[in-house]
């Protein structure tokens, strides 16, 4: 581990297999980052499509950097062979750590790491990647609620930075440290928060998004906020983020965000992104959001 982090490197466990449980886009982008890094990933989930989906978006990028002469073609190769797609738990009493990212619903969350905590050895560090639920709600029903912790990536995966790692009341320092220790072999750089609703990044972000969803109920245009935004120097606009991130985890975080800190989040009228949420339009996950994206161009272009 790198200099900032060798306190949690005298306590992490260094993560040699890791598995990831959802193929969709946090959980796919999570599976090829480790792979990506070096780290071998079991990636599971319960539909043979997200799983075909994961691996198709994993070797799409991998040939782009083949392409681009970033990496060799037997590199890519290995790379792609060190995800493994499965519907059920082999392996997993073999990991060092797993990733959580399935549905942002709590009773899901249970079920699903419930069933994760038998399949996998004592010890084995299991993380959340949920974007703002509290850890200590999400890991209320384990047995060994000291191996669980959060760990928050942001989309898209293998180009953002940074990973809040969050620490739970009854989280152990080893979970903590192993988490960042997997955080900075992925190549991120990871930050210890406070289990609160939306940890740190959220709390930011989603009041921005709220005032943007009300300047467009006061009759402003998306694009016109959007260009004004990314001149302002943000790399994208709040629209076409939303549209990264998703109408559907957008709505989650408002509500989540909304409930825990009323007071700071007004209720925004004829809010654009729940708007949105209700006709289906999810961004670039479906085709369109704020913008429409085309078929082909793997959801990356408004
Ligand atoms: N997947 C993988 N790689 C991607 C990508 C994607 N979806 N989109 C872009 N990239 C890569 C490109 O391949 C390129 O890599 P390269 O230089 O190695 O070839 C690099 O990112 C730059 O891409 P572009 O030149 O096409 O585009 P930009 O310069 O606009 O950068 C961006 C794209 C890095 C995504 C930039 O726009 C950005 O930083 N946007 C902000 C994203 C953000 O704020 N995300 C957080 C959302 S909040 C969240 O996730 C939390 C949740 O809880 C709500």
């Amino acid at each position: 581990l790198k200099k900032r982090y060798k306190d949690h490197a005298r306590q992490a466990t260094p993560v040699v297999q890791a598995a990831v449980l959802g193929a969709g886009i946090m959980g796919g982008g999570i599976a090829f980052t480790s792979a990506r890094r070096g780290t071998p990933v079991r990636m599971k989930d319960i539909s043979v499509a997200q799983l075909e989906l994961g691996m198709t978006e994993a070797a799409k990028q991998l040939a782009r950097q083949v392409k681009s002469g970033r990496l060799s073609q037997p590199k890519a190769n290995s790379v792609l062979g060190s995800i493994t797609p499965q519907l059920d738990d082999t392996g997993f009493d073999a990991v060092d750590f797993v990733v959580e990212a399935v549905v942002e619903n709590l009773q899901v969350k249970h079920k699903v790491l419930a069933a994760l905590e038998d399949a996998v050895a004592p010890g084995t560090v299991i993380a959340s990647n949920t974007s703002s639920l509290r850890i200590d709600d999400i890991g209320a029903p384990l047995k060994r609620p000291e191996d669980f912790v959060g760990m928050h990536f942001f989309n898209p995966v293998p180009v953002m930075a940074l990973v809040e790692v969050i620490r739970g009341e009854r989280t152990s320092n080893h979970a903590v440290s192993t988490a960042v220790g997997y955080a900075v072999a992925m190549g991120k750089t990871p930050i210890v928060v406070k289990d609160c609703p939306g940890f740190l990044v959220n709390r930011i972000l989603t009041p921005y998004i709220n005032a943007f969803s009300q300047l467009v109920a006061d009759g402003a245009d998306f694009e016109q906020v959007d260009k004004a935004m990314e001149a302002f120097g943000w790399p994208m606009g709040p629209a076409y983020l939303q549209d990264v991130v998703g109408m559907d985890t957008g709505v989650h975080v408002i509500d989540v965000i909304g409930a825990g800190y009323p007071q700071r989040m007004p209720a925004v009228e004829r809010n654009a992104v729940k708007l949105l949420a209700s006709r289906q339009l999810y961004g670039q996950k479906s085709g369109a959001g704020f913008y429409a994206y085309a078929a082909d161009a793997g959801g990356r272009l408004r």
